[in-house]
């Protein structure tokens, strides 16, 4: 054990007097000291880019740069080899570091400079263009129809445009074998073979909402219901989908004569002309009792249309009162209700108010036909004062 000791101490005393003579040369040291001074301070100098600042910085004074190996190298040193070398290489360090701090900036603003230099832009040029729509007219026609209904105190209703049978006809008063279910020209969904379920249409008129609603909500009411219908028909009056809106208003106390007012009302704001005169026509709908279609007075002169002048008729809705019938289908005691319904044709509407001559370019989607007849988004539904 002994022996072994002194063995130990023995080398390490070997090791010093190894390491001895190459302390004592501190001439070298300084003047290695100033040569990587130079060195590293030119590379920084010229360092191109921060790329290449930061690799000239991790080569000097990273962990296992230069810089960073010759001061571990000063634990080798004597000490008053280390009392020269040691400030020597921190002064080295922090020079380093200042000249890295300042090229840094030095190019973070040259680049920056660059930047503001190639991302220049022009705040006078003008815009490029934004490619517009436009209002389809049947949009436009529905925002204003259910705005002057709003100001007379109507809600929105919806319903599927996959109807069951029984809301689009059998609440309606219409049986399977009324003849009213062929006058529409029902689109009738498909049946695979065996599936015996009553057959789904596509709704042929707006009229099922008015079940819907009075089943859900309950009596009183009064609202408006916007959307698609389909018939099987085409002609230039006729497409195989086109737009109603029904009306639907249930009291205690509503008759014939507020249907009256309510209508002219409507054809006043709609078209903007005051002299409306309308025309009840007795007609029949399984679903409403006494029951009115009604035609508005209107002029053709050079094929532009007036409203309210002339002595042309057109027919425009389908109203009447409510039929009992359809009050119970919907959950209603007709002993105590009782109102008005109404259903008017959208399209029909757009055509006369904004004199668009063939309903079927509505669907055509023909860009010039929209182009022409369809509305800024900033147009603001008509609305007239009074009511
Ligand atoms: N549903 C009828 C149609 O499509 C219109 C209508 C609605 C008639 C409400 C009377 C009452 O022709």
């Amino acid at each position: 054990m002994v022996n072994r000791g002194l063995m130990g101490a023995t080398g390490l005393q070997f090791r010093h007097h190894m390491i001895g003579p190459k302390q004592s040369n501190s001439g070298p040291v300084m003047s290695d000291i100033s040569n990587l001074k130079s060195k590293i301070l030119q590379q920084v100098a010229e360092a191109a880019d921060l790329d290449a600042l930061e690799a000239t910085r991790v080569a000097a004074v990273g962990k296992k740069g230069e810089v960073s190996l010759m001061m571990r190298g000063l634990g080798k040193m004597s000490p008053e080899e280390k009392k020269i070398a040691g400030p020597a290489l921190n002064a080295l360090k922090n020079e380093i570091n200042s000249a890295l701090a300042a090229r840094k900036a030095g190019l973070e603003d040259a680049a920056l400079n660059e930047r503001l230099r190639t991302e220049w832009q022009d705040v006078s040029a003008p815009a490029r263009p934004v490619g517009q729509g436009s209002v389809h007219p049947v949009s436009q026609v529905t925002e204003e129809i259910i705005a002057i209904f709003a100001d007379l105190g109507y809600g929105v209703a919806e319903g599927p445009q996959i109807e069951n049978d029984y809301y689009n006809f059998d609440a309606l008063n219409i049986p399977p074998e009324h003849p009213a279910r062929q006058e529409f020209d029902t689109f009738y969904m498909h049946r695979d073979e065996g599936d015996n379920r009553p057959p789904h249409v596509l709704r042929t008129h707006t009229s099922p909402v008015q079940i819907r609603h009075m089943e859900k909500h309950g009596v009183p009411c009064r609202i408006i219901a916007p959307g698609r219908v389909y018939r099987s028909d085409y002609d230039n009056t006729h497409t195989p989908m086109f737009h109603q809106v029904e009306g639907l208003a249930i009291d205690k106390d509503i008759s014939m004569a507020n249907l009256k007012w309510t209508l002219e009302e409507f054809c006043r704001a709609f078209f903007e002309v005051d002299n409306v005169e309308l025309k009840f026509r007795a007609s029949h709908f399984p679903f409403t009792e006494p029951s009115a279609e009604v035609d508005i007075r209107c002029s053709w002169q050079g094929g532009q249309l007036k409203i309210g002048e002339g002595d042309d008729w057109m027919e425009i809705l389908g109203s009447g009162m409510v039929h009992p019938k359809v009050l119970k289908a919907a959950g209603v005691d007709p002993e105590v209700y009782q109102g008005f319904a109404f259903g008017i044709g959208i399209d029909r509407l757009a055509m006369l108010k904004y004199g668009i001559p063939d309903l079927r370019a509505f669907f055509d989607s023909d860009l010039r036909w929209l182009r022409h007849y369809g509305f800024s988004s900033l147009d603001m539904p008509n609305m007239r004062g009074g009511i």
